[in-house]
């Protein structure tokens, strides 16, 4: 932990969450295990956590990737997508999260359904694995499909390997596997005449849509985890509010996953989007602040860390 980190400044009277380790597993996408005993011993693979870094901080929901209830551990990956994310990622070996509430969400249903596809798209794949490897257990056949926008990219290939009967990889760029989306190689599944008896896809809304789409008129059954601005995770705010079937129900207690070809992900984009303006200002302050701390010789060294003692990262 460097001197001026984000923790060094935290209130250490606290209860706090001991990152016991942390490594960067592609540009931008972190793993973190987590000491968190309670939540180790409950953890179902589809359930997530709500964590806020600092007392001022906001409240985001991860997944948790998977647990050691023997160790009391839980390790989540975490792409920087805005300032939470960034400040988190900033986080090393041996800081500490305020708060982690959690397992929160209902599992994923695992049976043995026969067939399964499961399609990670980006960071979705740390979150589709616990659930991947979860179904393997339970006797399925397991087909991974694993896509990410390059190969620098790509995450988790031997962890979806180790649980799958067959990986099938992609890129957008080409420059590693096969070239192309996720989509792709499900087309080619369902025209080569693979039976498939459920699909479970988890990654960015446009992917999962695109899926939903294809498996609705070959009549798959097929699952989505859905990532709505959640802020309490216990059902009572309403901001993870989602139509499913016409009918608004809350993800973070009624999901995060559902039945994709009931989702109205219209909704679900035009809700995740109420807020750009505010985040992406808060982001700019952030960015900011952290160009002051990394180039200090201008006088005006203000660390992001004095920024969260102060409050003023809000
Ligand atoms: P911001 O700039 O504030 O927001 C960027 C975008 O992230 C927003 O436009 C919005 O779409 C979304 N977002 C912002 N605030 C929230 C919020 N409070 N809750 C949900 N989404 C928000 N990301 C991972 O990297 N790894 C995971 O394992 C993971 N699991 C998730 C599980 C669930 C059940 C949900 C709902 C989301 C999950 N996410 C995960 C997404 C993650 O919560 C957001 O990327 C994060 O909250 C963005 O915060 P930010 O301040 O960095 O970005
Ligand atoms: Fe508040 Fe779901 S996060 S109701
Ligand atoms: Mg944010």
């Amino acid at each position: 932990m460097g001197p001026g980190s984000v923790t060094s400044t935290l209130d250490r009277s606290a209860p706090v969450f001991k990152i016991v380790h942390a490594q960067f597993l592609a540009p931008g996408i972190k793993r973190f295990v987590i000491e968190a005993p309670r939540i180790a011993r409950k953890q179902k693979p589809g359930q997530f956590v709500i964590l806020r870094i600092y007392e001022q901080g906001e409240r985001i929901p991860v997944t948790i990737e998977s647990s050691d209830p023997e160790r009391g551990t839980i390790s989540i990956v975490v792409q920087a997508a805005g300032k939470t994310t960034n400040l988190l990622n900033s986080l090393e070996t041996g800081d500490s999260i305020l708060d982690v509430v959690g397992p929160l969400g209902k599992p994923s249903e695992i049976k043995n359904y026969g067939t399964v596809v499961v399609v990670g798209g980006g960071v979705g794949t740390a979150m589709a694995y616990p659930t991947a490897s979860a179904l393997k257990r339970a006797g399925n056949r397991a087909i991974s499909i694993v896509g990410a926008r390059n190969k620098e990219l790509v995450i988790l290939e031997s962890e979806m390997r180790g649980v799958s009967d067959a990986l099938l990889l992609t890129t957008d760029d080409g420059s590693y596997a096969d070239k192309g989306f996720v989509t792709d190689k499900l087309r080619q599944l369902i025209e080569n005449g693979t039976r498939i008896d459920l699909v479970v896809a988890v990654g960015p809304i446009v992917m999962m849509k695109a899926v939903s789409e294809m498996t609705r008129k070959e009549h798959i059954h097929t699952v989505v985890s859905l990532n709505p601005i959640m802020i309490d995770g216990t059902g009572m705010c309403g901001g993870c509010r989602v139509l499913i079937d016409g009918k608004s129900e809350f993800a973070c207690v009624d999901g995060p996953e559902f039945d994709a070809h009931k989702v109205d992900f219209s909704v679900l984009v035009q809700r995740n989007t109420m807020y750009r303006d505010a985040e992406q200002r808060s982001m700019a302050e952030f960015q900011a602040k952290k160009n002051t701390q990394d180039h200090p010789e201008d006088g005006q060294a203000c660390s992001v860390a004095s920024g969260v003692r102060q409050g003023v990262q809000r």
